[in-house]
């Protein structure tokens, strides 16, 4: 058995003093339940400890990229027994995926079990990029898209200014394909921003995660990352 903020601080996720502030702060659970005094006792291998919502690492770190499938859930299980991502994955080590992807979009998606690294990637402050492309109903014009590129207004606050491109129109069909690129990760968002400026979104795909693209894999397909590719995610923290 090890103090609570030793383990979190082993795990590589904050130093001590930082570990006892998150225990304060009442961002740390243990078995489900959050915990916020210091003294309490932990059996590494036996609690299932999270710090802000996510797993600590008690194993060696792995790094994976899936091209997620539609008509599967961005979780580690699901309650209504849908298929969940990391059932594309046979290692030994419980890996989460980095951020979600909804259950109709597919793409590049991180599988690790870094907990470090996984908030370092999902924090706005690091602004990491993430590149769609969509299909959506009708042809939006110049303006639509210069509206989009600006930033738009929705329920939860204006977008970050992001990366719109028209890649093409069917004019038989009534829809076109747009590349989009934004670095704010909330929930829906492509879909709510072509929403409100009056073009759904028919069909979703993350093409990239930061420099990570899904281009000749195929659905369902996952990859380990390389060692320079784990480096270059990790140096995303320090810039
Ligand atoms: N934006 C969306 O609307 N859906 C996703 O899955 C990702 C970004």
């Amino acid at each position: 058995m090890e103090r609570l903020q030793k383990v979190i601080a082993h795990a590589g996720v904050a130093s001590r003093r930082k570990a006892e502030e998150l225990i304060l702060e009442g961002k740390v659970k243990v078995n489900g339940v959050v915990v916020k005094e210091l003294g309490m006792k932990v059996t590494p291998r036996k609690d299932e400890i999270e710090v802000n919502g996510v797993p600590i690492d008690k194993e060696e770190p792995v790094y994976f990229l899936l091209y997620k499938p539609t008509g599967v859930i961005s979780a580690v299980k699901d309650d209504r027994g849908r298929k969940v991502v990391t059932e594309f994955l046979e290692v030994e080590q419980r890996v989460f995926p980095v951020g979600r992807l909804d259950y109709d979009t597919s793409g590049a998606l991180l599988l690790t079990n870094d907990g470090e690294l996984t908030n370092i990637l999902t924090h706005p402050k690091h602004k990491v990029d993430k590149m769609y492309i969509a299909k959506v109903k009708g042809y939006p014009t110049k303006e639509v898209i210069e509206k989009l590129r600006k930033g738009i207004m929705l329920e939860d606050g204006k977008t970050a200014p992001a990366r719109v491109k028209i890649v093409s129109g069917d004019k038989k069909k009534g829809t076109s394909i747009i590349e989009i690129t934004i670095h704010e990760g909330r929930n829906r968002q492509v879909r709510r921003m072509f929403d409100a400026v009056g073009h759904p979104v028919l069909k979703l795909k993350r093409e990239r995660f930061s420099f990570l693209d899904v281009g000749n894999m195929r659905p369902g397909e996952t990859r380990p990352l390389k060692p320079f590719e784990v480096k270059q995610l990790k140096e995303i923290a320090v810039t």
